[in-house]
């Protein structure tokens, strides 16, 4: 497992060894400024560090969203992006909610591309199980003291070879004493302070022995909302696809192709609020999904003294797995068209 890898470029590296996190400085990222009114046209940046004021309304207000997403090495030798239009809308829903600036999808886009080309090297080879992640991310940059929008933005898009985020089916606990993100908070959106949130009881339960916790909602405690990074899916005994309606987890851009995948598969897809204590005994498989995740099998939940196990192997999440994978990495077709060649 690497922790830190510097190279020349992407070719020295051994792709089988990264995890999600091993730290490779790549050729640069991308930034676009937003002032008055208006994005500029954007430039690389070589050197992997951000100069900005000391009172911009990031470091005191928190204004920060962003994306992730990963573009492949496909069989035919063509890197191509997943779904990023899907992220560029949710960005934009985020942006409108944080009271920040969107921007055009072509430019979202065009930014994704040129990192991408940028660090060509550092695209994972087709074969290896590896891609890039990339980070678009944007963060009131304009300095002030006093609360409100910023008086400018930045929007950034930083990539970065990746691995497995957790490797093998892991074991997840209830979060009794925190809460993810109140009812009509900002849980929807990918904003940095729902992930700052899960810090504290994510590391907790680390050393507990388990690597990802389950939220439940706010209000009651007692429907099903959201993993540490990641959004809930279960499969029934009858091969229902089913993930938690809920106004405060996020929508993720996985989820909601899974979701597609499994109806083309002929499995129902149900979206709807999910009673933990009624329900999660009676679940065949259980999976945490999301872009870093993909689709992380989910082995056990325990809540207090109770232990949930579910069926090992997956068989339905290990089919999406392998559905999904294919398309990324250009195996199978694709058939609702996710995925833009670079
Ligand atoms: C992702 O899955 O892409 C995320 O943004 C979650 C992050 C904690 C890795």
């Amino acid at each position: 497992m690497l922790r830190k890898e510097q190279t020349v470029g992407g070719a020295g590296l051994d792709w089988g060894k990264l995890v999600f996190g091993t730290r490779v400085d790549t050729h640069g990222f991308i930034k676009h400024v937003w002032r008055d009114g208006q994005w500029d046209e954007g430039e690389m940046v070589e050197e992997p560090y951000v100069k900005m004021h000391v009172l911009a309304n990031v470091f005191h207000y928190g204004q920060a969203i962003f994306e992730g997403q990963k573009a492949f090495h496909c069989k035919d030798g063509k890197v191509r992006i997943f779904n990023d239009r899907m992220n560029h809308v949710r960005m934009s829903r985020g942006a409108e909610r944080m009271g920040m600036p969107t921007m055009p999808a072509e430019m979202f886009q065009a930014a994704l591309t040129r990192v991408v080309k940028a660090n060509l090297d550092f695209v994972p080879p087709y074969g290896s199980g590896a891609s890039l992640y990339l980070r678009p991310f944007m963060v009131g940059s304009g300095p002030q003291l006093g609360l409100g929008a910023s008086s400018e933005y930045t929007f950034m898009v930083v990539a970065s070879p990746v691995g497995p985020y957790y490797g093998s089916a892991v074991p997840a606990t209830v979060v009794e004493d925190y809460d993810r993100a109140a009812p009509m908070g900002v849980g929807a959106v990918k904003c940095a302070g729902n992930y700052a949130a899960d810090i504290v009881p994510a590391a907790r339960a680390k050393k507990q022995g388990f690597p990802i916790c389950l939220y439940l909602d706010a209000k009651e405690h007692r429907y099903v909302e959201e993993f540490s990074t990641s959004n809930f899916v279960a499969i029934t005994k009858s091969n229902v696809y089913l993930t938690p309606d809920s106004q405060s987890v996020l929508d993720s851009v996985t989820n909601s192709c899974l979701e597609k995948l499994a109806a083309d598969m002929g499995l129902t897809v149900e979206r709807r609020r999910i009673d933990f204590d009624a329900e999660v005994a009676s679940f065949k498989e259980v999976g945490a999904v999301g872009t870093g995740v993909v689709i992380t099998v989910v082995q056990s939940i325990q809540q207090g003294d109770k232990v949930h196990n579910f069926e090992q192997p997956s068989e339905v999440l290990t089919k999406l797995y392998n559905k999904l994978r294919a398309i990324q990495t250009g195996d199978e077709p694709d058939p609702h068209g996710w995925m833009r060649e670079v």
